[in-house]
């Protein structure tokens, strides 16, 4: 699939919906979602995402299923004046963010509640300054790995909206899918993966908390990679 395909599909292979939300938590639902979902009518594209934020807003960083959200409010809640987009289209976890949102009166995060390549390949070149990519469904299956969401046409997306020197973050607890990023990944000279030594993959930096999936596969004995790679200068850049 070619960028210009991904920009006509919304590929979702997850749930969607889960068990019904609660009485609370369809109406806080209801009456914050609004505030922050962003649209992205069909077919639009180049969009700058800072006028999404307010004007306080410095720089835009996005997460891609965020799950229900604790990585994503942290990240908003230290970095104030950075605008975080969360693409998460399973209800559940949007659910789960808003309550974090509101409980903490948190107000730089907006949510794309649908496939993060197509929000990708709506925006401008060179937008965003970080990008958070943790535990994406592994799809283990041979069958299903053309489900996996880190795929030449995600990375080229990501290589196109992410500044020179911005950061991507990803991380796995799957062996099989840290061998299929890993190889993907050293095929695009866009990314310098940002490795000394073991230390460097085997632990989270400080500003780096843990999230629900990488809690329960640690609890089932998993050793999670934590990759970061840094977007290299675009040819004719001058530093
Ligand atoms: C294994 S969960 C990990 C959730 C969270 N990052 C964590 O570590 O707890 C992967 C998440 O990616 C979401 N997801 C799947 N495909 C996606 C897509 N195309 N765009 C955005 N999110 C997606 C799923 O709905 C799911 O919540």
């Amino acid at each position: 699939m070619t960028a210009a395909d991904s920009r006509r599909d919304r590929r979702v292979f997850g749930r969607r919906r889960g068990k019904p939300l609660s009485a609370t938590r369809k109406a806080l639902v209801e009456e914050t979602l609004g505030n922050v979902a962003i649209d992205i009518p069909d077919g639009e594209s180049d969009i700058d995402p800072g006028t999404w934020f307010d004007a306080s807003i410095e720089s835009i960083w996005l997460e891609v299923g965020f799950g229900k959200g604790e990585h994503l409010a942290w990240q908003a809640q230290q970095n104030p004046h950075v605008g975080i987009i969360g693409c998460e289209p399973y209800e559940t976890g949007t659910a789960s963010l808003l309550a974090e949102l509101s409980a903490r009166n948190i107000g730089n995060v907006r949510v794309f509640s649908d496939d993060a390549a197509y929000l990708l390949s709506s925006l401008k070149p060179a937008c965003l300054k970080r990008t958070f990519i943790l535990f994406p469904d592994p799809w283990p299956k041979k069958r299903h790995h053309k489900r996996r969401f880190i795929n030449e046409t995600s990375l080229g997306l990501l290589a196109d909206a992410l500044d020179d020197g911005a950061e991507l973050r990803i991380a796995t607890d799957h062996p099989g899918y840290l061998q299929w990023i890993l190889k993907a990944m050293l095929a695009r000279p866009e990314f310098e993966w940002l490795v000394e030594g073991p230390a460097d993959w085997r632990t989270r930096t400080a500003d780096w908390p843990q999230t629900r999936y990488e809690a329960k596969a640690l609890e089932a004995g998993a050793r999670p990679a934590y990759l970061r790679y840094r977007r290299a200068p675009r040819a004719g850049h001058i530093a």
